[in-house]
């Protein structure tokens, strides 16, 4: 089996792949590390700053496709994954996609200082893309957990009860 999450900057995905992770025994991996890995840049921000959105959605894509035969895994995806199908198509092999949905004001919340999101620097940017990606995220999910007023334990036993 493989666990997608999926869901917008600041929805927690990193943090309930890593809990569920140790729950349920299955190693996670993050999307964002393995673009990194592929770009042989240091930061998100210098891919968008040196080679430019394109360039990290399509090595976003080399690595969706790479994970496509992978099973028993759990994979934190970044934000824009929704924005080419593509990487759904890849990933849902054998996969369960988990959307974690989160309002708007409680990303501004937890993102409060982060610069290291580079579609998070101007905030009403930011609002215009989750308002664009919402029902994207909501058409690919198989499974929606609302994470507003839940922890990160409270979100991976909901997940567990979904899967089991
Ligand atoms: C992005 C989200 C980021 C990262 C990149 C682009 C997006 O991942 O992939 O900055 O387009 O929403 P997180 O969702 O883990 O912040």
């Amino acid at each position: 089996m493989k666990i997608i999450l999926i869901g917008f900057m600041g929805a927690g995905k990193t943090s309930v792949a890593q809990l569920l992770s140790k729950k349920i025994n299955l190693p996670y991996v993050e999307m964002d590390d393995l673009i990194l890995k592929k770009s042989k840049k240091t930061t998100i921000n210098k891919i968008f700053e040196k080679d430019g959105e394109l360039r990290f959605r399509e090595l976003e894509i080399a690595v969706s496709k790479d994970l496509a035969n992978r099973e028993n895994l759990i994979v934190s995806t970044g934000g824009g994954v929704v924005m080419n199908k593509i990487n759904l198509d890849y990933l849902k092999k054998e996969g369960k996609i988990c959307y974690l949905k989160t309002s708007f004001l409680k990303i501004r919340q937890r993102l409060e200082g982060d610069c290291s999101r580079p579609l998070f620097k101007d905030k009403k940017q930011a609002k215009k893309l989750f308002k664009f990606r919402q029902p994207l995220y909501e058409k690919y999910a198989d499974i929606i957990i609302e994470t507003n007023s839940k922890s990160i334990t409270d979100v991976v036993n909901s997940l567990i009860s979904y899967l089991s």
